[in-house]
């Protein structure tokens, strides 16, 4: 996810540039850059870094007097946070100018044909290709140039456009990436979201998918794919920088439990090609080295350690190879039993967990090959790595991970797929089944969210615990670690996870009148045995929450409350099952009155050992 903006008025472009970028750096922050246009040319400026570095670089800017341009702030998806990979991104005869937001999937053959077609690349971002297929396709209209280039583009991509030989104009593409206009006194602005347009107007227009907008100073047309007029309502917004922030949620928690669908779609078509083969671009996971492993070791810390415990039951099936899920912290200390035949898959959101990082080195230094699954491009982690996996959570700004949790459960859901492809364990029409169902998993996460209303009023009752116990069997388990961690660590109830078959040795005693159990129940060859264990603990008085899907509510009407799936968790269960827990959580946190974005006592990323 990053941030674009634009300008084109009477005022000085820069400030007002570097203004909007500073409120969309909660939308990525790693680098930085502005484009001017004026009579003479285009005028770029472009830093890696915060948006500080950028203002520093320009002077505050206070000496540009273009009155037209875009700014963006980059959260890297395709290539390291640098000066080459911020935008703007130009074409090589210096004529465009764009800033990009959203995923190009089809970059790296759309770089290909113009590399052959003599265009140069000095980035290695799949937004470039933008920049130079107009130039390719201009012949002297640029809307039309706009169109067809768009007709070639598949993926999300919000898109910010100067064109040298029309220094009057900004240009602007919406499709699937967020993109409003906004209109002032002044001129007109576009942004990826209202929090830069506020400060100089609540008068917006939503662009909407496939639009396409041509503004001057006087102007804003919006147009379709086939260049027909549209008309857009413009719309007067109510909200606060704080609320516009939060996407209009009340906490950033809440807008990323909300994302997931969407980040989990990019997390995916990073991963999936057109013929439906899981393609993880840049591994080394050839043939030949997943023959010579023996083990698989999962590392990491917190949540990211739940997504692997998560994780392990698919990859094992995969890959026929035992995989050990060992706390980071822990693994350092065990004088591991690592070598060249394991592959240690290291995971973190942040890509800076001191723990984590020095697991990873331990790994290596045991000779074994190294796989990162992180959300943070040009992190420690990825950077230590023999292979790195990103994820497309974008940023995440809750202390409480929930979309970074679970794009990186699907990304080890489709590595599964992949090395079971690459061992010949998996036929073609289970290859197959299994994509299929991976693609499913974003819809299958928008209809597991229809529940926050259910679990708001479950979290009225769960807000008067002060203890709770999350109970599940095989990937059940991993998401009660899971969820008894989202729910401590944002409304400080004391929360435990047990495997359901593990309680009656010792915490059972613990059960008592009133005691809240939360029973997670996804899979139907434990359906008994789950029964059994909600028995045993409401014979010691327990209140019994079962979270199960539509096709085995019936078998669980002993317990005193049920969350339901309105879904088939299917086989990829942990994300889905995952989603309720999160809205469980977020609503207990509320209604204590907690501080759900900023917990007490915790950071986004824990740095020191
Ligand atoms: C989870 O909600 C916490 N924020 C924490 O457990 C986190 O998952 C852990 O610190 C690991 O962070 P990382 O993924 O950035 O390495």
């Amino acid at each position: 996810m990053c941030g674009i903006v634009g300008y084109v008025g009477e005022l000085p472009a820069a400030p007002l540039l570097l203004q909007g970028l500073k409120r969309l750096e909660y939308r990525g922050y790693d680098s930085a850059g502005i484009a001017l246009a004026n009579q003479k040319g285009l005028e770029v400026y472009r830093c890696s870094g915060r948006i500080q570095q950028l203002e520093g670089a320009m002077e505050g800017g206070t000496h540009c007097t273009q009155t037209v341009g875009i700014g963006h702030t980059r959260w890297a998806t395709h290539g390291k946070p640098s000066d080459r990979n911020a935008h703007p991104h130009v074409s090589g005869d210096g004529r465009f100018a764009v800033v990009h937001n959203g995923i190009i999937e089809n970059y790296l053959s759309l770089k290909g044909e113009l590399s052959e077609k003599g265009y140069t690349f000095t980035s290695d971002t799949d937004s470039e290709v933008v920049a130079h297929l107009l130039a390719l396709l201009y012949k002297g209209d640029v809307l039309d140039t706009i169109r067809q280039v768009v007709a070639r583009l598949r993926g999300s991509f919000a898109l910010g456009i100067l064109c040298a030989d029309t220094p009057g104009c900004l240009y602007a593409v919406k499709n699937a990436s967020p993109l409003v206009i906004g209109v002032t006194e002044t001129g007109c602005l576009i942004a990826s979201d209202v929090t830069a347009i506020l400060p100089h107007t609540r008068r917006i227009i939503r662009m909407e998918e496939g639009d396409i907008a041509r503004l001057t100073i006087g102007a804003a047309t919006v147009t379709d794919q086939t260049g027909h007029p549209v008309q857009r309502a413009m719309e007067q917004v109510d909200w606060d920088v704080e609320a516009a922030e939060k996407g209009g949620y009340a906490h950033f928690m809440l807008k990323e439990i909300m994302e997931q669908p969407r980040v989990l779609e990019d997390t995916m078509a990073s991963c999936l090609d057109q013929n439906g083969e899981v393609v993880l671009e840049g591994v080394g996971l050839t043939e030949a080295v997943l023959h010579r492993l023996r083990r698989i070791t999962v590392v990491a810390c917190g949540s990211a350690y739940h997504a692997g415990m998560a994780g392990r039951y698919f990859i094992e099936q995969m890959t026929g190879l035992p995989v050990e899920v060992d706390i980071a912290s822990e693994f350092r200390y065990r004088d591991p039993l690592v070598d060249e035949h394991t592959l240690t898959v290291v995971i973190s959101q942040s890509g800076e967990t001191a723990d984590t990082l020095a697991a990873l080195r331990e790994a290596k230094a045991r000779g074994s090959r190294v796989l990162a699954i992180v959300n943070v491009v040009g992190s420690s982690v990825a950077n230590e790595s023999d292979d790195v996996l990103y994820t497309r959570a974008g940023p995440e700004i809750a202390v409480a991970t929930t979309k970074g949790y679970t794009t990186q459960v699907a990304m080890l859901y489709m590595l599964g797929v992949y090395m079971g492809r690459r061992l010949g364990r998996l036929t073609v029409e289970q290859n197959a089944a299994y994509v299929r169902e991976l693609r499913d998993l974003p819809a299958l996460v928008e209809r597991c969210l229809t529940m926050a209303e259910e679990a708001r009023t479950l979290a009225e009752t769960v807000s008067q615990h002060e203890h709770a116990y999350f109970i599940g069997r095989h990937v059940d388990y991993a998401v009660a670690l899971e969820a008894s961690l989202k729910l401590k660590e944002i409304s400080y109830i004391h929360a435990e996870s047990y495997g359901a078959g593990e309680l009656k040795h010792g915490t059972i005693s613990l059960v008592e009148e009133g005691t809240l159990v939360v029973a997670l129940a996804s899979r139907e060859e434990l359906v008994a045995k789950m029964l059994s264990n909600i028995k045993e603990v409401k014979a010691r008085g327990a209140t019994v929450l079962t979270v199960t899907d539509c096709a085995h509510r019936d078998m669980f009407r002993e317990s005193d409350a049920l969350l339901t799936l309105p879904v088939s968790p299917g086989t990829f269960a942990a994300i889905p099952m995952t989603v309720p827990m999160q809205l469980l959580a977020y609503y207990t946190a509320l209604a204590r009155g907690c501080d759900i974005d900023k917990p007490r006592n915790l950071a986004k990323s824990v740095t020191v050992e």
